[in-house]
């Protein structure tokens, strides 16, 4: 099954996502266009889809579609949801059950029962299409936590699939996992994969924890490694791998991009256009309350007011991309930030001479990473991210040294990028300072900084993620020595 190109015998590599990766768009006059999806998921798996011939299976973005977008190279097989499925799988259970309970309960995760049959329904309707994706003996990888049922419905559909499951945000503590009414249907599905990938070994060691304790298997018992040392369930005559790969970006094409003229022209502009001041500060981001944006503006809004830092040599940039608008937290949220927003500016600005530029829409990527390369801090302060990628793409852009990354302890990426100016994101105070430093660092501090931030990123890309999780997948783990790979 080489040929991907919609054979009948089905592709031998399948990715299986909530999302294709590009959104379906319609114009009023009922144009249609296909646009880059949001998020970190997307960002992560499209290169690595681009080198493998494969399919996509995934949903348009809109409501009762089954339009198939063509991507040269990938066999793409959309899952058409109806109004109803998206309220309750996608808003609902997914967005407004599942990503609070597993960002630390930042929003009160919801309990429903009819969101979590239509979450049911709606993996079963997964499966199904990925059997129809699939050749005989085909590797399949389902991705994230919208489709945790997915590998032991497959399994029962196809038991000559081989299964991967890799979740794209942080597995929670113990006692907030609990908390799901389902949470056992939840592990005995993740169960039904070969290998399960988290970020961090701490996720693995959690999800070790409770096999044990929910689904009633015996486990491994010692230190999950990054890419090494798995755990193992063992599930009837099955063994299930547990491990940790910390996901990655395209760096090498990142910092190729950066180095390039016309981006280091555009780059300049954008510090022109923002009235060449001092100091440059960007936050780039999905509008989510997971993200930490109202901590960056309060800590900001306090170094002005004590003139730690001054409005009139400092401008701010926050790119946000809009996102599950019609979920209520998310409606609040923004609202928040908005005033926060215009309250710093109300406070500080001068007529013509705004301190926050906030934008509500997604940035072109070479217009991203021109944001890149003309920041002077990057602040990334989430109160809780399963990695965040923005901040690795803000260290490959930077080839030239310059710069400083603020980074919240909470992220996925903290625990690669040491260098960072890290700060814990409840700690207003250490927000402060951790944003005073980066604004005041000597030029050696920075580089030196900045050096070692980048020996981590270019020498773990996606690339190396995909390769160690299919690796491993691929390997037969009654024969395969415990870890060690990558
Ligand atoms: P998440 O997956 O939670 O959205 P990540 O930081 O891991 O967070 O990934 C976000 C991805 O979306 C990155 O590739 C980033 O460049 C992109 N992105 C975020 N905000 C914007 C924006 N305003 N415009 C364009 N791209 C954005
Ligand atoms: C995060 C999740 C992805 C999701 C993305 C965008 O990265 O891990 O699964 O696709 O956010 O969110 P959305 O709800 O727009 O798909």
């Amino acid at each position: 099954g080489v040929d991907a190109g919609g054979s009948p015998a089905g592709a031998d590599f399948v990715v299986v996502a909530n999302r294709l990766p590009v959104d379906k768009v319609v114009a009023d006059d009922g144009t249609v266009t296909w646009r880059r999806s949001p998020g970190g998921l997307v960002t992560a798996l499209e290169p690595i889809l681009r080198q493998r011939t494969g399919a996509w299976v995934g949903w348009s973005g809109i409501a009762d579609s089954d339009d198939n977008p063509d991507i040269e190279g990938i066999d793409i097989h959309a899952v058409p949801l109806s109004s109803q499925e998206i309220a309750e799988y996608y808003e609902g259970f997914s967005n407004a059950t599942l990503w609070p309970l597993y960002h630390d309960v930042i929003v009160k995760p919801e309990y429903h029962r009819e969101w979590w049959n239509t979450y049911v329904e709606v993996n079963r309707r997964f499966a199904e299409a990925t059997c129809k994706a699939a050749a005989h003996g085909a590797l399949v990888w389902v991705q994230d936590y919208q489709l945790q049922l997915v590998p032991k419905m497959l399994r029962m559909l196809r038991p000559d699939l081989r299964i991967g499951f890799f979740l794209h945000i942080p597995f929670p503590p113990i006692e907030l996992f609990l908390q799901n009414p389902w949470r056992t249907e939840i592990v005995e599905g993740l169960l039904g994969a070969d290998l399960i990938g988290f970020h961090l070994p701490g996720g693995a060691q959690n999800f070790l924890y409770l096999a044990r304790r929910l689904a009633g298997q015996a486990t491994s018992k010692g230190t999950v490694g990054v890419r090494s040392r798995f755990g193992v369930v063992q599930v009837g005559f099955r063994t299930v791998r547990v491990g940790a790969f910390p996901i990655s970006i395209d760096s090498g094409e990142l910092d190729a991009k950066a180095r390039s003229k016309a981006v280091r022209a555009r780059a300049a502009e954008i510090r022109k256009e923002l009235g060449n001041p001092r100091t440059v500060m960007l936050g780039v981001d999905r509008l989510d309350y997971t993200k930490g944006i109202d901590v960056r503006l309060i800590a900001l809004s306090e170094l002005f007011a004590e003139k730690r830092l001054d409005p009139h040599e400092t401008a701010m940039v926050q790119l946000a991309t809009p996102s599950r608008e019609r979920v209520d937290s998310y409606i609040q949220m923004r609202a928040g930030i908005e005033q926060l927003v215009g309250n710093i500016n109300g406070n500080f600005a001068e007529v013509g001479q705004p301190v926050v530029q906030y934008l509500h829409r997604p940035v072109p990527r070479d217009e991203l990473i021109a944001f890149f390369v003309a920041a002077d801090v990057m602040l990334v302060t989430p109160l809780r991210d399963g990695m965040n990628l923005v901040a690795k793409e803000y260290v490959a852009c930077r080839n030239d040294l310059g710069g400083a990354l603020v980074l919240s302890e909470f992220t996925g990426a903290a625990a690669e990028l040491k260098s960072a100016y890290q700060a814990n994101p409840y700690d207003l105070d250490g927000v402060k300072d951790a944003i005073e430093a980066a604004a005041t660092q000597t030029d050696q501090e920075g580089r030196r900084r900045m050096r070692a931030l980048r020996r981590q990123v270019l020498t773990h890309d996606v690339d190396k993620w995909a390769r160690s999780f299919l690796g491993t997948l691929a390997e037969d783990p009654s024969t395969a020595p415990s870890g060690g790979r990558g």
